[in-house]
């Protein structure tokens, strides 16, 4: 069963630790992503973006198999299935398809019209009982399409949208999507205190989880973040395993080309990739 990511990011702030969001692209990823949470009884929240939603044939189709594979893999953590940076269409296409979480990254607008979009679909989301994250000032870089500048968040803007009734509250404080540059300054955990300050226990969301240092990540969760979004390191770990079983001509030996067989050590390295990083975020024996 899907559930809101509402309780199990109220239980992470009061317990001091993050709930991971890992971004799914296909059956695959969602088969490695379930089975970490479940071997390691973590709470865990599924990401598809508009670009993975698109991808694997409309959000009803995600919905439908995410579900399935929860009764199948007999997965008895708590999942929430959660839009990525959704557009204000994009959430109500998923509210109407059956996710149980959205986010809707209204940062790209004047903070008057992000306000006034989030209002409006927290509205919506607490009369069908589904969570939602709304972000201020932006995460660097890209992903699946979605440009952000890299502007750190005014703390007086997270309040009014924290206001609003919202689950959780990214804000962007230097962190980026992909790779980091060897020049990136890290994190302004000062944005983040003042965020906390004023938002008391909202839960706080960081975006870019791939490559922030496991110091950094243990400040920031100290400092009220309670859900971290990994995406690229999956794709990384992925790519890495596949290609070592393609150099090595296992693709070649027996069978080694059926998809069944190619897309294991892929499979198989996104489980351990999930598996660290919520051992690195404190929830394990969470669920
Ligand atoms: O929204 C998803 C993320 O913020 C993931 O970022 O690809 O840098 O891990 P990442
Ligand atoms: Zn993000």
């Amino acid at each position: 069963m899907l559930v809101s990511a509402k309780e199990m990011l109220e239980k992470a702030v009061a317990g001091h630790y993050a709930v991971g969001q890992f971004n799914i692209n296909n059956l695959e990823w969602t088969k490695a992503s379930l089975q970490a949470a479940q071997e390691c009884n973590s709470p865990i929240i599924l990401g598809v973006s508009e670009g993975a939603g698109k991808y694997m044939c409309g959000y009803k189709t995600v919905t439908e198999m995410v579900k399935a594979m929860i009764e199948a893999m007999e997965i008895t953590v708590p999942v929430a299935l959660h839009l990525d940076h959704g557009s204000y269409e994009g959430s109500l296409k998923c509210i109407e398809a059956g996710f149980s979480s959205i986010m809707f990254d209204g940062s790209h607008y004047p903070i008057d019209e992000n306000v006034e979009k989030t209002k409006e679909l927290v509205a919506l989301c607490n009369e069908k009982g589904l969570s939602i994250e709304a972000e201020v000032g932006s995460i660097g870089g890209e992903e699946d399409g979605v440009v952000g500048k890299g502007e750190v968040a005014d703390p007086q803007e997270c309040k009014r949208i924290a206001d609003l009734g919202i689950t959780m509250l990214a804000a962007g404080i230097g962190n980026i999507h992909g790779k980091y540059p060897s020049n990136w300054e890290g994190l302004s955990f000062e944005t983040l205190d003042a965020i906390q300050q004023l938002t008391g226990n909202m839960p706080l969301v960081l975006h870019g989880g791939t490559g922030i240092p496991d110091e950094m990540i243990k400040k920031a969760i100290d400092l009220g973040v309670a859900k971290i979004n990994v995406n690229t390191e999956c794709q990384l770990t992925f790519a890495a395993a596949t290609r070592k079983y393609i150099e090595e001509g296992k693709d070649l030996e027996g069978k080694g080309y059926d998809p069944r067989k190619l897309l294991l050590p892929g499979t198989k390295a996104i489980v351990e990739t999930v598996k660290e990083k919520m051992e690195l975020f404190g929830s394990v024996n969470k669920a």
